[in-house]
């Protein structure tokens, strides 16, 4: 895992490569894309949950007792941002099941490339909670820095946000917007294009996903 700055971190495990340009072909249809931004969230997941506590608990073996660690407390949100998060939900919940499941609707205007919102849902009480905020795409990082203004004023504060794909531009963006935030990236790729989409990045992550270009 690769540092970009302080709280950014750029997975480098050849498992999330070789999965992510399976992503990026054109050729990967629908039903293998979905499966794979599935996968690639778990892998992305694993590094990511890597400080999770955990408290020391009693099992009894079949041999004897003894103290064994295990996460401590059920108090994890993962919050997709819509749609093209959803990709990533069973992904995360497959590492932690407990979890509850909030959602932030955003759609990014196709002239301003502006994020507006449209839905907010999140699981109460949010402040204890240690969040995971999902996106494949980290694009001009409108969405992610709204996504998480607004789950900071709802009152969370332990925020994770995990992205597939980011531009340099998105990622500047967001970890100055919110220094406090662990930023998780699979593959940090050249840059944007006129219509502030990721290049070489996979097209329009929800429309690959949802099958509805
Ligand atoms: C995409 C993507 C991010 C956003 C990234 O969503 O899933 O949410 O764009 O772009 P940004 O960093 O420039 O804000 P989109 O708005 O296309 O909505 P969709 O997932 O519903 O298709
Ligand atoms: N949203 C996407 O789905 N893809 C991009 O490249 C940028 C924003």
């Amino acid at each position: 895992m690769s540092t970009f700055s302080d709280n950014v971190f750029i997975l480098d495990h050849p498992l999330i490569k070789h999965k992510i340009s399976l992503l990026r072909d054109k050729d990967t249809g629908t039903n293998e894309f979905r499966k794979i931004i599935e996968e690639v969230a778990t892998l992305m997941g694993y590094e990511a949950l890597r400080d999770l506590p955990t408290e020391e608990v009693e099992i009894e073996t079949p041999l004897e007792k003894c103290l064994s660690p295990m996460i401590a407390g059920k108090k994890l949100a993962i919050i997709p941002i819509l749609r093209a998060g959803l990709g990533m939900v069973g992904g995360l919940l497959a590492l932690t099941p407990t979890a509850k499941v909030g959602h932030i609707g955003l759609y990014r205007d196709e002239m301003t490339h502006l994020p507006h919102e449209y839905y907010c849902k999140l699981p109460k009480p949010i402040e204890d909670r240690t969040i995971v905020v999902l996106d494949p795409m980290l694009a001009t990082g409108g969405s992610a820095v709204d996504a998480i203004d607004q789950i900071k004023s709802y009152g969370g504060s332990n925020i994770k946000f995990m992205c597939i794909i980011a531009a340099p531009e998105g990622l500047k963006k967001l970890s100055e917007a919110h220094p406090d935030v662990q930023i998780y990236v699979g593959q940090l790729d050249r840059g944007l294009n006129e219509d502030a989409y990721i290049c070489p990045g996979l097209g329009d992550c929800g429309d690959r996903i949802f099958g509805t270009k």
